[in-house]
This record gives structure tokens, sequence and C-alpha cells, in this order.
């Protein structure tokens, strides 16, 4: 088995709900010993359809804040805290929440990043253990303990808060440009040529 087939759950029916409202399981992608690990809530519709994270509005708004710090969506795992569509896109519930959590502490076990980034005031409140002003706090770095480990752990706001509100794409923005600083994944702008060269 792959390495990445063997961070994939294939058969899951805990949650009643879920089970009623997916039509697939949708498991992290990227490398499985990415440097850099952004965990979202829940898939919503378009994620739910195509079986990938991020892939709808909110992903096209985490791929360009990736494009800005020179990296490519497939130099990172990307990963929700549910891995089941909600009905009607509502929250997680706790017990959902509880249920799938020990899939995605084996996930970071097994790649074991640098740092892991929140998407939102759900992974962050889940994955912190604490209640979390994520506008505020976007940025921030902590310490958590996640499963057996401590984890570093970069607070951000959710990509889709950025479409209703255009004052949190530069926290946005700001936020991923920090994680891939240090995670050291950011591509430096090695290509370009200054005229002093000629
Ligand atoms: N929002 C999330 O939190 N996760 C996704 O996969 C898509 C949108």
């Amino acid at each position: 088995m792959s390495q990445m087939e063997d961070l994939c759950v294939t058969d899951c029916e805990r949650c009643p709900a879920l089970v009623d409202s997916r039509s697939r399981i949708v498991n992290g992608v990227g490398p499985g010993d990415a440097d850099l690990v952004f965990v979202g809530e829940a898939p919503g519709a378009q994620e739910d359809e195509r079986g990938e994270p991020f892939v709808g509005r909110s992903g096209d708004v985490l791929n360009d804040a990736l494009r800005d710090v020179g990296l490519a969506r497939a130099d990172v795992r990307i990963t929700n805290c549910v891995r089941c569509r909600p009905p009607e896109n509502r929250n997680p519930t706790s017990d959902e929440l509880d249920n799938c959590e020990g899939y995605l502490q084996t996930e970071l076990d097994r790649i074991d990043p640098e740092l892991v980034v929140t998407l939102g005031k759900v992974p962050s409140e889940r994955l912190l253990d604490r209640s979390v002003a994520v506008t505020e706090e976007a940025g921030d770095v902590v310490d958590a303990r996640i499963g057996d480990s401590s984890r570093r752990v970069l607070i951000s706001v959710h990509p889709a808060a950025t479409l209703y509100d255009r004052s949190q794409r530069e926290t946005f923005t700001d936020a991923i440009a920090r994680a891939a600083d240090l995670a050291g994944v950011r591509e430096t702008d090695g290509g370009q040529t200054s005229l002093g060269d000629y």
C-alpha cells in the first residue's frame, strides 16, 4: 500500500447523518511528507462531488494565496476535520468532530509536518481546544497537543471569509505567507534577473 493510500479512509459509518448526506468520503490530498498541512472544517458541495478538499471558491482563494508565495497546491497537504459533507453545509456537530478526530490525528502523525495551519474557527477551536477569535488571532503561532504529539499550529481565517469580507483578504494572505516562511517552504524569486547582472 502506498503512503498516500495509507492516509485514506475508505469506509466509515460512524456519523449516521453524514453517511446520508455524503456522496463520498473526502480524504486529504498532497504529499505524505508535506512540511505544511492545511486543515479546514468539512467538505462542501463541490468537494463532495469531486472527492477532494478545497476545490470550490474557497479552494481558488487558497490556491491563489499559495501561488503568491511561490507554492503550488501539490506542494502542501490539504485536509479537513471532518471528511464527509454535512447536510446543507451546516457546521459539523461536536460528535461528528469527535468521530473523525482520530483520522486527522493519524494523518498528522504519519506526515509529521513542520507546521499545521487551521483554516477558520472550527478547526482552530478543535485543534487548540479553546475558543478562538480567528480574525484577531490570525497569523499567531501556538503549540498544541494533538493526539500524542505537540504540534506548531498557525491560526488563519477561513479562505471563504475573504469572499464575504474583502478586508479579510490581507489577513488571509499574510497568514499564508507567514506559514510558508515558518515551514521553510517559501520559494524565493530565484529566477528574476536584475538589470545589474547585465
Ligand atoms: N471549506 C472547508 O472547510 N473545507 C473544504 O474542503 C472546503 C471548504
